[in-house]
């Protein structure tokens, strides 16, 4: 049974067998980041854009730890001109890995790194993943609006567990991410990307009493909590 754990903001770490998957690592200048977790030495590293709070640590991590980082085409090759391995994809597209399947989905938001002295690098269109590994299917959503396309998404991928932002103001606020919730029909829903800063604080129980309206368990994790799935 694969395993999800909740590591604050919208980063996760997956356990699928004997491989470690880190999704939006973001631990430096995160003040909820649990203290030990920069030290995980995952084996691939999923990316959903290139803002600070989701690219984070991965490119330490993946140079230390040697994992591959997985994202959308141009922050892949960001990636690896950082000296990292990376394995690049684009939106609508799927790949067997060793450990499951990964798809990337639309996400509407943005994806520019930086900025640094010269300003804003680019790195392509932000995603979402369809994770699915021992027959069961997790969506994390990224940083994203709501969308009618995830309508689409819930009738073609069956989701056991969504993970989906809800602190509004960069994202979906909880309003919206009910009605995501409705559209995309998860089994259980995990709400991210809220109380990390002042500007995305987000009352998880009403998200969590809107979940439930549409048949949905929600599961609010603490973070350094666990989820077997
Ligand atoms: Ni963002
Ligand atoms: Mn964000």
């Amino acid at each position: 049974m694969p395993t999800l754990q909740f590591l604050s903001h919208s980063c996760f770490r997956f356990a699928i067998g004997q491989t470690t998957l880190l999704i939006d690592p973001f631990f430096s200048g995160n003040p909820k980041a649990p203290a030990d977790a920069a030290n995980i030495n995952p084996d691939y590293i999923l990316l959903t854009h290139g803002h600070g709070d989701h690219l984070g640590d991965a490119i330490a991590i993946a140079k230390r730890a040697r994992s591959t980082i997985i994202a959308p085409n141009e922050l892949a090759v960001w990636s690896q001109r950082q000296g990292v391995k990376a394995h690049p994809m684009h939106i609508g597209g799927g790949w067997d890995f060793p450990f499951g399947r990964v798809k990337l989905t639309i996400a509407h938001h943005g994806s520019g790194i930086g900025p640094g002295p010269n300003g804003w690098e680019y790195a392509g269109n932000p995603c979402g993943y369809l994770i699915t590994a021992e027959g069961k299917t997790v969506y994390h959503a990224g940083d994203t609006a709501l969308f009618y396309d995830m309508k689409l998404i819930g009738e073609m991928h069956p989701i056991d567990v969504a993970l989906l932002p809800i602190g509004d103001n960069f994202t979906m606020g909880v309003t919206d991410a009910i009605k995501a919730v409705e559209f995309l029909k998860p089994r259980r829903v995990v709400p991210m990307h809220y109380d990390t800063f002042d500007l995305i604080k987000a009352d998880p129980g009403r998200f969590a009493v809107g979940a439930r309206s549409h048949g949905c368990e929600p599961v609010i994790l603490a973070i350094g909590e666990s989820l077997d799935y």
